[in-house]
């Protein structure tokens, strides 16, 4: 019988997220307390003027559809965000696409630039989605593998070697899920050199720009010299304004490539959800002290929880320069990444994701968020505590 469905796509994995998340549910259904430090969606509400912004919105009838690639007053507050925080002139008219979330402007991106066979870098370990939407765009996805000996730091000769002539683009995430990483001005130094050399595109994935911590501050690549016209720069809302369920994102590139990614745009979801996007507009031009105050809360927990995990005898907890992750290495009876965070799951209940779906560079790390209440973070240490003692 002829295959029903497509070969590329049965041959995706389930997202590893998921599955924690899935596994945690049925805990806890059967009685079980479980903390879910699985998945990462901000614990806070979104801000109210945020919320009122959408609710007015909708009173006034903004519920049609809408330009594909943005209400105007978005696009130009974006433009504005861009100047102000990253130092990256875009046209709103141009070269600004909102999307529904983040993730859709990384895939519309990728299908805009990818032929099939054309090579995409990522840096491993890296966000579980990349690899999956090259794949499914019939790209190559090339792995440049990290040291967590290194603390993840870019090894230019790991990137040197990996580069061929089908590569196509880089994917760059700073700060960075999993491993919390900013990347310095030198590592983004030895990417625009490579980019400039070998004329590749750069995806700069920045959804966790504001969440940086103590001295590490995050640099824009678009905003580096020469590397503008080679890099779409992506951003949203979900990370910065506790905004997950809205859907809502947003890219800037240079104008012929912005061309090219609003077709797929327009045929795919016509536009980002309307009244979202006056949701968008209270988020950037509004008061910023809100995200601020969560910024400081993460910190709070990120402090709280580093110095609980790395009290755990055999567990080695990096302190996150940014985003809201924690991804140490644990050693446990020779338990590679999948075991230990089922050795968490079902026996300290908690829930984490094992280093392995991040890529192949970390068998003996698992991701916890601290996107959750420090009473949470603090029972889940508690608990990895006794199990691993
Ligand atoms: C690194 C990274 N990029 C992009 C996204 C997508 O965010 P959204 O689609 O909610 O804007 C996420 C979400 O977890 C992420 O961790």
């Amino acid at each position: 019988m002829r295959r029903r469905w497509a070969k590329k796509i049965d041959a995706l994995s389930e997202s590893m997220t998921v599955a924690v998340s899935d596994r945690a549910r049925e805990l806890q259904q059967s009685g079980v307390r479980v903390v879910n430090l699985g998945s990462g969606d901000p614990d806070f509400n979104t801000p109210a003027h945020i919320v009122e912004a959408a609710s007015e919105a909708i009173r006034k009838g903004l519920t049609h559809y809408v330009a594909s690639k943005g209400i105007p007053e978005l696009r130009k507050a974006i433009a504005a965000k861009f100047q102000r925080d990253n130092q990256v002139a875009y046209n709103p008219d141009t070269e600004i696409i909102v999307t529904a979330g983040g993730k859709l402007a990384l895939y519309i991106a990728l299908a805009a630039m990818l032929e099939p066979g054309d090579e995409v870098l990522i840096f491993d370990p890296a966000w579980v989605s990349y690899e999956p939407m090259i794949r499914m765009l019939d790209g190559i996805p090339v792995d440049v593998p990290l040291r967590p000996e290194d603390n993840f730091v870019l090894d230019p000769d790991a990137l040197k070697r990996r580069i061929t002539p089908r590569t196509k683009a880089m994917i760059l995430n700073s700060p960075n899920n999993p491993t919390g990483r900013v990347l310095t001005p030198a590592e983004l130094a030895v990417v625009s050199a490579a980019a400039l050399e070998h004329g590749t595109w750069v995806l700069s994935d920045e959804i966790y720009e504001p969440i940086v911590y103590d001295r590490h501050r995050q640099t824009s690549f678009a905003s580096l010299p020469g590397m503008r016209d080679l890099t779409v720069t992506i951003n949203g809302m979900s990370k910065s304004y506790a905004m997950t369920g809205w859907r809502l994102g947003y890219l800037g590139a240079p104008a012929p490539l912005c061309e090219q990614i609003l077709k797929v745009q327009q045929h795919v979801v016509t536009c980002a959800p309307s009244f979202v996007q006056a949701a968008g507009v209270a988020a950037l031009q509004g008061p910023q002290h809100c995200v601020a105050e969560m910024v400081a809360e993460y910190d709070r927990r990120r402090r709280f929880m580093t110095d609980a995990l790395n009290a755990i005898p055999g567990v080695h907890c990096p302190s996150p320069e940014g985003a809201f992750y924690l991804f140490p290495r644990v050693v446990y009876r020779g338990m590679d990444s999948n075991a230990l965070a089922r050795f968490m799951i079902e026996e300290a209940h908690v829930a984490v994701t094992p280093g392995a779906a991040f890529g192949r560079a970390c068998a003996q790390n698992i991701r916890l968020t601290f996107a959750t209440s420090m009473a949470n973070l603090r029972q889940a240490a508690e608990q990895m505590k006794a199990a691993l003692e």
